[in-house]
C-alpha cells in the first residue's frame, strides 16, 4: 500500500541514497574500460568482510573433544582444516560465554569468560591463533538485549529498590494489585513482565523470564557492554553477531501494544509489538558500537540480527553513510519459503535499488529456524533444490551466511516426543511448536557412532538418522554430492573476479521459473551468468546481452548442476533441467 507519508520517505530515499549514485552507474556502463590496476587499487581496500563468506557454528552442535556429549571450542578447534578446506573465511560462533543454558547460551551469566562446558579463556585464545594460521576470522555473538537473570548485575539489580544497578534493568509498578504494567507479550510466550517478590515490581523480559532485559537508557550499562566489545577485540574477535538488537528499548510510557486477529502458539492474542521492537534509539547504540570497532585496525565487522520487515527499514541498519552495521542480516531473502523466481528477483532488486551503497548479507539457514534442505525442498529433488539454494547464496553481491552442516544437505529432523524436546519454546509451545532442536542437530561428519561428533553414549541431541548417508566422509568422496558442490562454488567465488567484483543485473524480468542474473565486474567486462531454473519442468532459455556490452553469443561452462559434459553453451536455446543451476562465463 503506497501511503503519502511512504510515498515521500521513498522520494526522500531516491534523494538521500540513489541520486548520488546516478552517475556512478552511467559511468560504469559506458566506460568500464579502466587499467588492471585500477582493479587490484580497489580490492586490496575493500574490507574483508565484503567478499567474506561467514559460516555459523551452533557450539553445542559442532564437535565434541571430551566425550560428555556436547560440542565444545576444542572441538571446533580440531575441525578448523575441514573449514579451510571448504572455503569459507569467517566463522560466527553462537554464544560461548558463562550460561544457566536455560537459552542454550543466549542467557549471558558473564559477558568476560567462557562457560566451562565448552573450555576456558585459553581455548578459545588457541582457537583464535589457529583459525588466524588458516585465514579464518572469529565473530562473536553478543547478546546485548537482555542477560541472564543470574547475572552478576541482575542479581544487583533485584536486590533492592534503590541498589545502585537498579536502572541496569527495566523495573515498573503493576497496574493494580496482581496485573502487570501493560500488555506487553514475550516474544516466547505469555507476558513480558514478571513480578519479582522481593521488591513488588514487575521486570521486563522481551524474551524467556530467565532473560531480563538490560536498561539500554542507562549510560553505566552502556560503557559496561562495550568494554565488553573491547575485551574480545583484544582478544582477537574480528566482530559481533548482535542479538535481537532491535529489541533494545521499550516505550518509557508503556503504552500497550495493538491487538491483532488471532492467537499465537501459546494461545495468546497476537500482538504488534509496537512499542517494544526497532525504536529509533536503537540507531544511537549502534552508532556507538560502530564507533567501538572502528577504533580498532583489521576492519572487524558488526552484523545484526533483525529481522526488519522490509527493506526501508533494513536499509536503515547501515546508517547515514555508512555509520552503522556493515552486515545487516536480510531476512526477507532468508524466509520467502517458496522456490518462486519472481520472488527472489523482486527481493534483490529491491535489494540493489536500495542499499547499493551497503554490502547486503544473504543466508538461508541459522539456528532458530527450519533447514533450507526441507524448507525449499519439494519432497522429490531436495538434494537439487539444495544446490540451486547453494547457488542462490553464492553467486549474488551479498555476503553469504552458512549455517553449519547445511552444505551436507542437514535436514530439519524435530523431536518426535514432547519428553525429548530441549528448547524450551518446544516445551512451552507443544505440538504445535515444537522448539528449535530440529535445526540444531549434531554436525554429521561420518557414518561411525553418533555421526563422528562425540563418543558419548549420549549426545545433547540424537544424530538424525539422514548421518547415514549425509556426512563429510561419504560427501567428499562422491564427487555429485552436494560438499563437492558447496566446495567448487566456494572455490569459483573467491576465484572470479566478476563474481567478486561483479555488478548485479537482473534478466529475463518475465520469467515466471528461472531466475537469470548477471555478474558484471565493471573494471574488466568480466562477466558470469547465472541462470537458476525455480520450477520442477525443464525451461528453455536464451540470452541477448548486447544492452550490457556484452556481444559473446556463447559461454564457458563454470559450474552446473546437474552436471553438463558441454564446455560450451550458446546464449540462445538453452535447455535447463528441473531446478538446474548453470554458471556461465561469457566474458
Ligand atoms: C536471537 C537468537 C535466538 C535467541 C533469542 C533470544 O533471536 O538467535 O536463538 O533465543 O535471540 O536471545
Ligand atoms: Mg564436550
Amino acid at each position: 500500500m503506497i501511503t503519502a507519508r511512504s510515498f515521500s520517505r521513498h522520494l526522500l530515499f531516491f534523494f538521500l541514497f540513489l541520486f548520488p549514485l546516478v552517475p556512478a552507474i552511467a559511468q560504469q556502463s559506458a566506460a568500464p574500460a579502466v587499467s588492471p590496476q585500477a582493479h587490484a587499487v580497489r580490492a586490496t581496500t575493500d574490507p574483508w568482510w565484503k567478499h567474506a563468506v561467514i559460516y555459523e557454528i551452533y557450539p553445542r552442535s559442532f564437535q565434541d573433544s571430551d566425550g560428555d556429549g556436547l560440542g565444545d571450542i576444542n572441538g571446533i578447534t580440531a575441525r578448523l582444516d575441514y573449514l579451510q578446506d571448504l572455503g569459507i573465511d569467517a566463522i560466527w560462533i553462537t554464544p560461548l560465554y558463562p550460561s544457566p543454558q536455560v537459552d542454550f547460551g543466549y542467557d549471558v551469566s558473564d559477558y568476560v569468560s567462557i562457560d566451562p562446558a565448552y573450555g576456558t579463556l585459553a581455548d578459545f585464545d588457541r582457537l583464535v591463533r589457529e583459525a588466524k594460521k588458516r585465514n579464518i576470522r572469529l565473530i562473536m555473538d553478543f547478546v546485548v538485549n537482555h542477560t541472564s537473570d543470574r547475572h552478576a548485575w541482575f542479581v544487583e539489580s533485584r536486590f533492592s529498590r534503590d541498589n545502585p544497578k537498579r536502572d541496569w534493568y527495566i523495573w515498573r509498578d503493576g497496574k493494580a494489585p496482581g496485573q502487570p504494567p501493560n500488555n506487553w507479550l514475550s516474544w516466547f510466550g505469555y507476558s513480558a513482565w514478571q513480578l519479582d517478590p522481593k521488591t513488588n515490581q514487575y521486570y521486563y523480559h522481551h524474551f524467556y523470564v530467565q532473560q531480563p532485559d538490560l536498561n539500554w537508557r542507562n549510560t553505566e550499562v552502556r560503557q559496561a557492554m562495550y568494554g565488553v566489545m573491547r575485551f574480545w577485540l583484544d582478544r582477537g574477535a574480528s566482530g559481533f553477531r548482535l542479538d535481537a538488537v532491535t529489541r533494545l528499548f521499550e516505550d518509557p510510557e508503556l503504552h500497550d501494544d495493538p491487538i491483532l486477529p488471532g492467537k499465537n502458539a501459546y494461545g495468546d492474542p497476537n500482538i504488534q509489538h509496537k512499542y517494544t521492537d526497532n525504536l529509533p534509539e536503537v540507531h544511537d547504540v549502534l552508532r556507538e558500537m560502530r564507533k567501538v570497532i572502528d577504533s580498532y585496525p583489521g576492519n572487524p565487522v558488526l552484523v545484526s540480527e533483525a529481522d526488519q520487515p522490509n527493506i526501508t527499514e533494513l536499509t536503515k541498519m547501515y546508517g547515514r553513510g555508512n555509520d552503522e552495521v556493515q552486515l545487516p542480516m536480510d531476512f526477507q531473502v532468508a524466509d520467502v519459503n517458496r522456490l518462486s523466481a519472481p520472488e527472489f528477483r523482486r527481493l534483490l532488486d529491491e535489494v540493489e535499488n536500495n542499499s547499493a551503497d551497503g554490502q547486503p548479507h544473504y543466508f538461508f539457514s541459522n539456528h532458530d529456524q527450519p533447514r533450507q534442505w526441507d524448507r525449499y525442498g519439494d519432497g522429490t529433488h531436495n538434494d537439487q533444490i539444495a544446490k540451486l539454494m547453494a547457488a542462490l547464496l553464492l553467486t549474488t553481491r551479498a555476503t553469504p551466511q552458512m549455517y553449519y552442516g547445511e552444505e551436507l544437505g542437514m535436514r530439519t529432523t524435530p523431536p518426535a516426543r514432547k519428553e525429548d524436546v530441549q528448547d524450551p519454546i518446544g516445551k512451552i509451545g507443544w505440538p504445535q511448536e515444537k522448539g528449535r532442536d530440529g535445526e540444531r542437530t549434531p554436525m554429521q561428519w561420518d557414518a561411525s557412532k553418533n555421526a563422528g561428533f562425540s563418543a558419548a553414549l549420549k549426545t545433547w541431541l540424537p544424530v538424525p538418522p539422514s548421518a547415514a548417508q549425509y556426512n563429510v566422509a561419504a560427501e567428499r568422496k562422491d564427487p555429485n554430492s552436494i560438499l563437492n558442490f558447496y566446495k567448487r562454488l566456494l572455490a569459483l567465488r573467491r576465484s572470479n573476479a566478476a563474481l567478486r567484483d561483479g555488478a548485479y543485473i537482473t534478466l529475463s524480468r518475465e520469467d515466471a521459473n528461472v531466475l537469470s542474473f548477471l555478474r558484471k565486474n565493471p573494471w574488466t567486462g568480466e562477466s558470469v551468468l547465472v541462470a537458476l531454473n525455480m520450477s520442477a519442468q525443464p525451461q528453455t532459455v536464451s540470452f541477448d546481452l548486447a544492452q550490457y556490452g556484452l556481444k559473446e553469443k556463447t559461454t564457458a561452462t563454470l559450474l552446473t548442476a546437474p552436471e553438463s559434459a558441454a564446455t560450451e553453451i550458446a546464449l540462445a536455446g538453452i535447455t535447463i533441467p528441473p531446478f538446474g543451476v548453470l554458471i556461465l562465463r561469457v566474458r
